[in-house]
Protein backbone atom coordinates (compact mmCIF):
# COMPACT_ATOMS: atom_id res chain seq x y z
CA UNK A 1 0.00 0.00 0.00
CA UNK A 2 2.95 2.13 0.56
CA UNK A 3 4.59 1.80 -2.80
CA UNK A 4 0.82 2.08 -4.11
CA UNK A 5 0.99 5.70 -2.19
CA UNK A 6 4.15 6.53 -3.38
CA UNK A 7 2.67 6.32 -6.90
CA UNK A 8 0.03 8.35 -6.74
CA UNK A 9 1.96 10.81 -5.15
CA UNK A 10 4.91 11.22 -8.28
CA UNK A 11 2.01 11.10 -10.92
CA UNK A 12 0.43 14.00 -9.03
CA UNK A 13 3.71 16.33 -8.60
CA UNK A 14 4.54 15.56 -12.55
CA UNK A 15 3.00 18.27 -13.88
CA UNK A 16 4.49 20.60 -11.09
CA UNK A 17 8.24 20.18 -12.00
CA UNK A 18 7.68 20.57 -15.98
CA UNK A 19 6.17 23.94 -15.19
CA UNK A 20 7.89 26.74 -12.85
CA UNK A 21 7.68 25.57 -8.86
CA UNK A 22 4.03 26.79 -7.54
CA UNK A 23 4.05 26.51 -4.02
CA UNK A 24 0.74 26.41 -3.59
CA UNK A 25 0.68 23.48 -6.24
CA UNK A 26 3.51 21.34 -3.83
CA UNK A 27 1.46 22.27 -0.95
CA UNK A 28 -1.69 21.22 -1.99
CA UNK A 29 0.36 17.47 -3.55
CA UNK A 30 2.00 17.09 -0.07
CA UNK A 31 -1.00 18.00 1.50
CA UNK A 32 -2.72 15.23 -1.07
CA UNK A 33 0.29 12.68 0.46
CA UNK A 34 -0.56 13.59 3.54
CA UNK A 35 -4.37 12.56 3.25
CA UNK A 36 -3.31 9.64 1.55
CA UNK A 37 -0.67 8.18 4.01
CA UNK A 38 -3.29 9.04 6.90
CA UNK A 39 -6.50 7.42 4.96
CA UNK A 40 -3.87 4.23 3.91
CA UNK A 41 -3.04 4.30 7.43
CA UNK A 42 -6.23 4.14 9.25
CA UNK A 43 -7.90 1.76 6.56
CA UNK A 44 -4.36 -0.82 7.69
CA UNK A 45 -5.58 0.07 11.36
CA UNK A 46 -9.07 -0.59 10.89
CA UNK A 47 -8.00 -4.04 8.54
CA UNK A 48 -6.29 -4.77 10.80
CA UNK A 49 -8.25 -4.95 13.99
CA UNK A 50 -10.86 -6.98 11.87
CA UNK A 51 -8.74 -9.33 10.93
CA UNK A 52 -7.75 -9.72 14.95
CA UNK A 53 -11.30 -9.81 15.62
CA UNK A 54 -11.88 -12.06 13.10
CA UNK A 55 -8.54 -14.35 14.75
CA UNK A 56 -9.35 -13.80 18.48
CA UNK A 57 -13.30 -13.34 18.04
CA UNK A 58 -14.05 -16.32 16.51
CA UNK A 59 -14.97 -19.03 19.07
CA UNK A 60 -15.99 -16.07 21.62
CA UNK A 61 -18.89 -15.11 18.67
CA UNK A 62 -19.86 -18.63 18.16
CA UNK A 63 -20.25 -18.82 21.82
CA UNK A 64 -21.93 -15.76 22.29
CA UNK A 65 -24.06 -16.21 19.49
CA UNK A 66 -25.17 -19.57 21.09
CA UNK A 67 -26.22 -17.74 24.34
CA UNK A 68 -28.20 -15.52 22.43
CA UNK A 69 -30.01 -17.67 20.90
CA UNK A 70 -30.95 -19.91 23.60
CA UNK A 71 -32.12 -16.58 25.50
CA UNK A 72 -34.16 -16.54 22.69
CA UNK A 73 -35.56 -20.15 21.83
CA UNK A 74 -36.03 -20.78 26.01
CA UNK A 75 -33.23 -23.49 24.87
CA UNK A 76 -30.54 -25.58 27.06
CA UNK A 77 -27.40 -27.93 25.87
CA UNK A 78 -27.48 -31.19 26.63
CA UNK A 79 -23.95 -33.22 25.59
CA UNK A 80 -22.55 -36.37 26.01
CA UNK A 81 -18.80 -36.77 27.42
CA UNK A 82 -17.86 -38.18 23.42
CA UNK A 83 -18.45 -34.98 22.07
CA UNK A 84 -15.67 -32.34 20.74
CA UNK A 85 -14.29 -30.73 24.02
CA UNK A 86 -15.62 -27.05 22.28
CA UNK A 87 -19.37 -28.43 22.54
CA UNK A 88 -18.78 -29.57 25.72
CA UNK A 89 -18.06 -26.60 27.21
CA UNK A 90 -20.88 -24.75 25.99
CA UNK A 91 -23.47 -27.66 27.28
CA UNK A 92 -25.77 -26.28 30.29
CA UNK A 93 -25.87 -30.28 31.00
CA UNK A 94 -23.47 -32.71 30.36
CA UNK A 95 -23.04 -36.20 31.46
CA UNK A 96 -23.85 -39.80 30.31
CA UNK A 97 -27.01 -41.51 28.96
CA UNK A 98 -28.17 -42.17 32.39
CA UNK A 99 -27.90 -38.70 33.19
CA UNK A 100 -28.65 -37.00 30.44
CA UNK A 101 -32.15 -39.22 30.16
CA UNK A 102 -32.80 -38.23 34.13
CA UNK A 103 -31.96 -34.14 33.03
CA UNK A 104 -34.11 -34.25 30.00
CA UNK A 105 -37.38 -35.32 32.08
CA UNK A 106 -37.42 -32.31 34.37
CA UNK A 107 -36.39 -29.39 32.44
CA UNK A 108 -38.49 -27.19 31.67
CA UNK A 109 -37.13 -25.57 29.01
CA UNK A 110 -39.70 -25.45 25.79
CA UNK A 111 -36.33 -26.32 23.64
CA UNK A 112 -33.59 -29.30 23.99
CA UNK A 113 -30.38 -29.19 22.06
CA UNK A 114 -29.05 -32.86 22.22
CA UNK A 115 -25.18 -33.35 21.73
CA UNK A 116 -25.20 -36.40 20.78
CA UNK A 117 -25.98 -39.29 18.46
CA UNK A 118 -30.25 -40.01 17.35
CA UNK A 119 -31.55 -42.28 19.95
CA UNK A 120 -30.49 -39.80 22.85
CA UNK A 121 -32.85 -37.64 20.58
CA UNK A 122 -35.59 -40.19 20.49
CA UNK A 123 -35.30 -40.66 24.50
CA UNK A 124 -35.46 -37.02 24.97
CA UNK A 125 -38.54 -36.75 22.63
CA UNK A 126 -40.43 -39.93 24.34
CA UNK A 127 -39.12 -39.03 27.53
CA UNK A 128 -40.30 -34.66 26.81
CA UNK A 129 -43.09 -35.29 24.07
CA UNK A 130 -44.17 -31.29 24.54
CA UNK A 131 -40.74 -30.23 23.91
CA UNK A 132 -38.64 -29.25 20.51
CA UNK A 133 -35.64 -31.49 20.82
CA UNK A 134 -33.02 -30.46 18.34
CA UNK A 135 -29.91 -32.76 16.89
CA UNK A 136 -27.16 -30.76 15.78
CA UNK A 137 -26.47 -33.33 13.11
CA UNK A 138 -29.24 -35.18 11.89
CA UNK A 139 -26.69 -38.05 10.41
CA UNK A 140 -25.53 -38.76 13.62
CA UNK A 141 -26.22 -42.16 14.59
CA UNK A 142 -24.52 -44.98 16.78
CA UNK A 143 -24.52 -48.14 14.73
CA UNK A 144 -25.63 -50.41 17.84
CA UNK A 145 -28.87 -48.66 17.97
CA UNK A 146 -29.70 -51.07 14.93
CA UNK A 147 -28.31 -54.05 15.54
CA UNK A 148 -31.00 -56.13 16.49
CA UNK A 149 -34.38 -57.34 14.39
CA UNK A 150 -37.89 -58.13 15.33
CA UNK A 151 -37.70 -61.76 14.30
CA UNK A 152 -35.26 -62.45 17.01
CA UNK A 153 -36.78 -60.55 19.36
CA UNK A 154 -40.03 -62.83 18.20
CA UNK A 155 -38.46 -65.82 18.73
CA UNK A 156 -36.93 -65.16 22.32
CA UNK A 157 -40.82 -64.03 23.41
CA UNK A 158 -42.34 -67.27 21.67
CA UNK A 159 -39.52 -70.12 23.96
CA UNK A 160 -39.75 -68.19 27.01
CA UNK A 161 -43.06 -66.86 28.05
CA UNK A 162 -41.83 -65.51 31.28
CA UNK A 163 -39.23 -63.31 28.99
CA UNK A 164 -37.82 -60.00 30.41
CA UNK A 165 -36.65 -57.52 27.34
CA UNK A 166 -33.98 -55.53 28.90
CA UNK A 167 -33.04 -52.92 26.03
CA UNK A 168 -29.69 -50.82 26.17
CA UNK A 169 -30.87 -47.29 26.12
CA UNK A 170 -28.52 -47.31 22.66
CA UNK A 171 -31.32 -48.61 20.86
CA UNK A 172 -33.59 -46.84 18.17
CA UNK A 173 -37.47 -46.00 19.77
CA UNK A 174 -38.67 -49.34 17.76
CA UNK A 175 -36.02 -51.58 19.26
CA UNK A 176 -37.46 -49.81 22.93
CA UNK A 177 -40.72 -50.49 21.77
CA UNK A 178 -40.35 -54.25 21.82
CA UNK A 179 -38.68 -54.18 24.69
CA UNK A 180 -40.18 -54.42 28.68
CA UNK A 181 -37.59 -51.92 30.48
CA UNK A 182 -34.61 -49.75 29.22
CA UNK A 183 -31.57 -49.79 30.83
CA UNK A 184 -28.17 -47.55 30.48
CA UNK A 185 -24.64 -48.99 31.42
CA UNK A 186 -24.72 -47.03 34.75
CA UNK A 187 -28.04 -48.65 36.21
CA UNK A 188 -28.08 -51.93 34.31
CA UNK A 189 -26.97 -54.29 36.78
CA UNK A 190 -29.18 -52.94 39.23
CA UNK A 191 -32.34 -53.05 37.28
CA UNK A 192 -31.59 -57.16 36.04
CA UNK A 193 -31.11 -57.91 39.34
CA UNK A 194 -34.33 -56.71 41.25
CA UNK A 195 -36.68 -57.62 37.65
CA UNK A 196 -38.98 -60.57 38.67
CA UNK A 197 -38.64 -62.32 36.10
CA UNK A 198 -35.66 -64.95 35.57
CA UNK A 199 -35.49 -64.94 31.87
CA UNK A 200 -34.04 -62.78 30.68
CA UNK A 201 -32.98 -61.30 26.93
CA UNK A 202 -30.69 -58.39 26.76
CA UNK A 203 -30.16 -56.40 23.34
CA UNK A 204 -28.27 -54.94 21.47
CA UNK A 205 -25.27 -55.10 22.90
CA UNK A 206 -23.45 -58.45 23.66
CA UNK A 207 -20.35 -57.06 26.25
CA UNK A 208 -22.83 -55.42 28.27
CA UNK A 209 -25.02 -58.07 28.27
CA UNK A 210 -22.33 -60.33 29.25
CA UNK A 211 -20.62 -58.15 31.98
CA UNK A 212 -24.49 -57.97 33.48
CA UNK A 213 -24.82 -61.55 33.66
CA UNK A 214 -21.67 -61.76 35.04
CA UNK A 215 -22.71 -59.48 38.01
CA UNK A 216 -26.43 -61.31 38.05
CA UNK A 217 -25.57 -64.56 37.85
CA UNK A 218 -28.67 -66.06 39.71
CA UNK A 219 -30.67 -65.02 36.26
CA UNK A 220 -30.52 -66.55 32.92
CA UNK A 221 -29.32 -63.92 30.20
CA UNK A 222 -29.52 -64.36 26.84
CA UNK A 223 -27.65 -62.09 24.55
CA UNK A 224 -27.78 -61.22 20.86
CA UNK A 225 -24.84 -59.47 18.63
CA UNK A 226 -24.86 -56.26 18.45
CA UNK A 227 -22.17 -54.34 20.07
CA UNK A 228 -20.46 -50.50 20.06
CA UNK A 229 -17.62 -51.08 17.08
CA UNK A 230 -15.58 -48.41 19.42
CA UNK A 231 -15.64 -50.49 22.52
CA UNK A 232 -15.55 -53.78 21.08
CA UNK A 233 -12.25 -53.27 18.47
CA UNK A 234 -10.62 -52.27 21.66
CA UNK A 235 -7.11 -54.28 21.60
CA UNK A 236 -6.39 -55.87 24.83
CA UNK A 237 -2.73 -56.31 23.45
CA UNK A 238 -2.85 -52.30 23.47
CA UNK A 239 -4.14 -51.93 26.91
CA UNK A 240 -1.05 -54.03 28.64
CA UNK A 241 1.23 -52.38 26.60
CA UNK A 242 0.44 -49.45 28.64
CA UNK A 243 -0.07 -51.30 32.28
CA UNK A 244 3.58 -52.57 31.05
CA UNK A 245 5.00 -48.99 30.69
CA UNK A 246 2.57 -47.82 33.36
CA UNK A 247 2.34 -50.70 36.13
CA UNK A 248 0.95 -48.65 38.67
CA UNK A 249 -1.57 -47.03 36.63
CA UNK A 250 -5.40 -48.23 37.11
CA UNK A 251 -7.19 -49.69 33.91
CA UNK A 252 -10.70 -48.44 34.31
CA UNK A 253 -13.26 -49.46 31.38
CA UNK A 254 -16.66 -49.52 30.22
CA UNK A 255 -18.65 -52.50 30.02
CA UNK A 256 -18.95 -51.80 26.19
CA UNK A 257 -15.40 -53.13 26.00
CA UNK A 258 -15.12 -56.55 24.59
CA UNK A 259 -14.74 -59.27 27.17
CA UNK A 260 -10.63 -59.37 27.32
CA UNK A 261 -10.43 -55.86 28.02
CA UNK A 262 -12.35 -55.99 30.53
CA UNK A 263 -10.80 -59.19 32.14
CA UNK A 264 -7.80 -56.39 32.41
CA UNK A 265 -9.85 -53.50 34.40
CA UNK A 266 -9.77 -52.95 38.07
CA UNK A 267 -13.04 -50.69 37.62
CA UNK A 268 -15.93 -51.71 35.28
CA UNK A 269 -18.41 -48.54 34.60
CA UNK A 270 -20.69 -46.01 32.82
CA UNK A 271 -18.58 -43.09 31.55
CA UNK A 272 -20.00 -41.46 34.57
CA UNK A 273 -18.54 -44.03 36.95
CA UNK A 274 -15.23 -44.01 35.28
CA UNK A 275 -15.31 -40.08 36.47
CA UNK A 276 -16.09 -40.56 39.50
CA UNK A 277 -13.84 -43.96 40.31
CA UNK A 278 -10.74 -41.68 38.99
CA UNK A 279 -11.77 -38.59 41.25
CA UNK A 280 -12.03 -40.42 43.78
CA UNK A 281 -9.22 -42.96 43.73
CA UNK A 282 -5.75 -41.70 45.36
CA UNK A 283 -4.15 -43.57 42.01
CA UNK A 284 -2.33 -41.06 39.54
CA UNK A 285 -2.09 -42.72 36.57
CA UNK A 286 -4.73 -44.42 34.82
CA UNK A 287 -5.66 -46.45 31.44
CA UNK A 288 -8.76 -45.29 30.57
CA UNK A 289 -10.81 -47.63 28.18
CA UNK A 290 -13.75 -45.75 26.62
CA UNK A 291 -14.09 -43.09 23.65
CA UNK A 292 -11.58 -40.53 24.22
CA UNK A 293 -13.78 -37.70 24.51
CA UNK A 294 -13.88 -38.45 28.38
CA UNK A 295 -10.43 -37.03 28.41
CA UNK A 296 -11.49 -33.58 28.34
CA UNK A 297 -13.34 -34.13 31.72
CA UNK A 298 -10.81 -36.38 33.43
CA UNK A 299 -8.05 -34.11 32.37
CA UNK A 300 -10.52 -30.79 33.81
CA UNK A 301 -11.40 -32.36 37.44
CA UNK A 302 -8.14 -34.24 38.11
CA UNK A 303 -5.25 -32.01 37.57
CA UNK A 304 -1.99 -33.20 38.27
CA UNK A 305 -3.48 -37.07 37.27
CA UNK A 306 -2.21 -39.22 34.01
CA UNK A 307 -4.66 -40.68 31.82
CA UNK A 308 -3.47 -42.85 28.90
CA UNK A 309 -5.63 -44.36 26.11
CA UNK A 310 -4.79 -47.01 24.16
CA UNK A 311 -2.97 -46.91 20.97
CA UNK A 312 -5.92 -47.00 18.39
CA UNK A 313 -8.07 -44.21 19.88
CA UNK A 314 -10.80 -45.16 20.77
CA UNK A 315 -13.04 -41.95 18.47
CA UNK A 316 -16.99 -42.07 18.17
CA UNK A 317 -17.37 -40.35 14.56
CA UNK A 318 -21.08 -40.16 14.98
CA UNK A 319 -20.39 -38.41 18.52
CA UNK A 320 -17.40 -35.94 16.86
CA UNK A 321 -20.68 -34.95 14.34
CA UNK A 322 -21.21 -32.41 16.43
CA UNK A 323 -20.08 -28.84 15.98
CA UNK A 324 -20.50 -25.36 17.62
CA UNK A 325 -21.70 -24.32 13.99
CA UNK A 326 -24.34 -27.13 13.53
CA UNK A 327 -25.87 -25.86 16.99
CA UNK A 328 -26.11 -22.64 15.66
CA UNK A 329 -27.87 -23.95 12.80
CA UNK A 330 -30.34 -25.70 14.34
CA UNK A 331 -30.85 -23.44 17.55
CA UNK A 332 -31.43 -20.37 14.25
CA UNK A 333 -33.66 -22.53 11.54
CA UNK A 334 -35.83 -25.24 14.32
CA UNK A 335 -34.54 -27.70 12.01
CA UNK A 336 -33.69 -31.83 12.39
CA UNK A 337 -36.17 -32.07 15.22
CA UNK A 338 -35.96 -35.50 16.79
CA UNK A 339 -39.83 -37.20 16.27
CA UNK A 340 -40.60 -40.99 17.36
CA UNK A 341 -43.22 -42.19 15.11
CA UNK A 342 -46.70 -42.65 16.63
CA UNK A 343 -46.80 -46.28 17.07
CA UNK A 344 -43.71 -47.05 19.16
CA UNK A 345 -44.33 -43.77 21.37
CA UNK A 346 -46.65 -45.68 23.97
CA UNK A 347 -44.70 -48.55 24.64
CA UNK A 348 -41.10 -47.07 23.80
CA UNK A 349 -41.64 -44.51 26.25
CA UNK A 350 -43.24 -47.14 28.69
CA UNK A 351 -39.71 -48.95 28.87
CA UNK A 352 -38.34 -45.62 29.35
CA UNK A 353 -40.28 -44.45 32.44
CA UNK A 354 -40.09 -48.12 33.61
CA UNK A 355 -35.81 -47.66 33.99
CA UNK A 356 -36.55 -44.24 35.62
CA UNK A 357 -38.94 -45.90 38.00
CA UNK A 358 -36.43 -49.01 38.69
CA UNK A 359 -33.56 -46.83 39.00
CA UNK A 360 -34.35 -44.90 41.96
P1 LIG B 1 -22.79 -44.24 28.82
O1 LIG B 1 -23.16 -42.87 28.49
O2 LIG B 1 -23.91 -44.96 29.46
O3 LIG B 1 -21.53 -44.37 29.58
O4 LIG B 1 -22.61 -45.03 27.42
C1 LIG B 1 -21.59 -44.83 26.61
C2 LIG B 1 -22.00 -44.72 25.21
O5 LIG B 1 -21.55 -45.44 24.39
C3 LIG B 1 -22.92 -43.68 24.82
O6 LIG B 1 -23.10 -43.75 23.47
FE1 LIG C 1 -22.78 -45.89 19.71
FE2 LIG C 1 -20.43 -46.67 20.57
FE3 LIG C 1 -20.67 -44.25 19.51
FE4 LIG C 1 -21.74 -44.81 21.91
S1 LIG C 1 -19.58 -44.78 21.38
S2 LIG C 1 -22.71 -43.73 20.21
S3 LIG C 1 -22.36 -46.93 21.63
S4 LIG C 1 -20.96 -46.20 18.47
Amino acid sequence: MLNFSLIILTITLTPCFGEKINPPCVLSHVNIYAILLQTQTESQTKKRRRINAGRTGEIMTKQEEIRQLKAEQDAVILAHYYVDPQVQEMADYIGDSFYLSKVAAGLGNRTLVFCGVSFMGESGKLLSPDKVVLMPDAQADCPMAHMVTREEVEQYRKEYPDLAVVCYINSTAEIKSWSDVCVTSANAVRIVRNLPNQDILFIPDKNLGRYVAGQVPEKHVMLVKGCCPVHDHMSPGEVSALKEIHPHAQVLAHPECNAQVLKLADYIGSTAGILKYAAGSSSREFIICTENGVRYELERQNPGKEFYFPDTEPVCRDMKKITLDKIIHVLRTGQNQASVPEAYVPSAGRALEQMLKLAQ
